[in-house]
């Protein structure tokens, strides 16, 4: 059967590092995509508020405007491309795009964990595809791999280092031993942290993704709020050190955790056992372990940070939708947000204290008042004025346990600062 070719007309709105290197890719890969697809995507125009980005498009030889709604009222652009990052206008240009008729493509991970529901329901009303795969682990093609590759599994657990600036940081702190604003300085000239790295730092960027993922997986759109989130911010190179000593690196990790119609959430810096493929991402890498049913064990691994990578998932996105017409998405499911503070897991807390008679046993009986068993205490080495770090590993507690129980040590005079409380997965 022969095939006609199909053009379609692009907008791209947001001339960033994404936005700049989807025109690179189009451009270089253009042809590869014809000749495997036959379709012929053609840049109709690109829109950056920057009127300086004009240079840039002018370098690119693709025409430029500084106005969005040249694109979104453009009867002869099929599909715009919102690269804008951020809730608004972002939020207002997808919409109005949508009621003009066009299918969206964006990576705004921010603005689908806050309102994807209304998006995606603007989306159905109007005919219209919102597809977002460049919105979670850039390069990887995990939505559809999860959307379409997995339409018939159920997913029981999903592990995910989500972030490449912040698995970069831990990564050199671990590696080389950098202090977290080094590491974190060398992330930002590399390129991989948002124009306001406390996103990635504090764990939202991670979160947001979390929030898509949750969607994809398991059919609820969860509020930000209310997921727990811990970013890297209090991860010292002392507790690097001492889990290296353990046999673990530290990861932030996402996790989610299925159990019929109830879901656990949490984004937090995680203890994993060196060996697993989670523990071993290196630099701005970005993975995700998920349990399924009846696909068993999956493990997604690639570049989660970058314009370049980031590229081929907007790309494949905009083929998806000029192609196929369609992308598969999930319906939304009758499952349960749990609250966390019941969970049970493994701790490992760092107590900084002065080194003298009973210091141990006071802690030991607070620990024991609220049911939590110690697995393993080790007392380190002296270090200035008589301060010694004790580092123990629970067995499984309850987080609301050890939040308590941790309060009350903080307050005993003989600790000099306060615990540092990690979870630990043995996966
Ligand atoms: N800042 C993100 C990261 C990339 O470091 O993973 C975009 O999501």
């Amino acid at each position: 059967m022969s095939q006609e070719q199909v053009i379609k007309r692009i907008g791209i709105i947001g001339l960033g590092t994404v936005g700049e290197a989807v025109v690179r890719s189009l451009i270089r890969y253009g042809a590869n995509i014809k000749r495997r697809s036959l379709l012929s995507l053609q840049i109709a125009g690109v829109c950056d508020k920057r009127s300086a980005k004009a240079h840039l498009a002018s370098r690119l030889s693709v025409p430029f405007t500084s106005d969005p709604y040249k694109l979104i009222n453009d009867p002869g652009i099929d599909i715009i491309v919102e690269l804008v990052g951020g809730i608004e206008p972002a939020g207002t240009y997808i919409c109005d795009a949508l009621r003009a008729g066009k299918h969206v493509v964006t990576a705004n991970k921010a603005l689908l964990a806050e309102r994807g529901r209304d998006i995606l329901s603007l989306a159905a009303k109007q005919s219209r595809i919102v597809a977002f795969e460049a919105s979670v682990c850039g390069a990887i093609p995990l939505i559809k791999s999860i959307s379409e590759g997995l339409v018939a599994c159920e997913v029981n657990k999903l592990y995910g280092i989500l972030n490449g600036t912040t698995n970069y940081i831990l990564w050199r702190m671990e590696k080389d031993k950098l202090d977290f604003s080094k590491a974190l300085k060398e992330a930002k000239l590399k390129g991989f942290a948002e124009r306001n790295p406390s996103i990635d730092i504090e764990g939202r960027d991670t979160l947001y993704k979390l929030c898509i993922l949750s969607y994809l997986c398991f059919g609820i759109w969860p509020k930000p709020a209310d997921v727990p989130t811990e970013g890297i911010g209090n991860i010292s190179l002392l507790d690097i050190f001492y889990a290296q000593e353990m046999g673990y690196n530290i990861k932030l990790l996402a996790v989610a955790k299925r159990i019929k119609n109830r879901l656990q959430l949490g984004v937090h810096p995680t203890l994993i056992p060196e060996g697993h493929p989670l523990s071993e991402t290196s630099s701005s890498y970005n993975s995700v372990y998920l349990d399924t049913e009846p696909a068993g064990d999956l493990l997604f691994y690639g570049k989660g940070a970058g314009g370049v990578p980031t590229s081929s998932a907007v790309i494949s996105d905009i083929v998806d939708i000029a192609f196929y017409g369609k992308v598969v998405m999930r319906r939304e499911e009758k499952v349960v947000l749990e609250n966390n503070k019941d969970n049970a897991s493994r701790y490992y807390v760092r107590f900084m204290t002065k080194d003298c008679p009973g210091v141990l046993a006071q802690i030991s009986r607070i620990l024991a008042s609220k049911d939590i068993s110690i697995a393993s205490v080790t007392q380190k080495q002296r270090g200035r004025k008589n301060i010694v770090p004790i580092v123990m590993v629970t067995h499984d507690a309850k987080e609301d346990n050890i939040r308590k129980a941790l309060k009350r040590i903080d307050a005993l005079p003989s600790i000099k600062c306060p615990s540092r409380v990690i979870k630990m997965e043995s996966l």
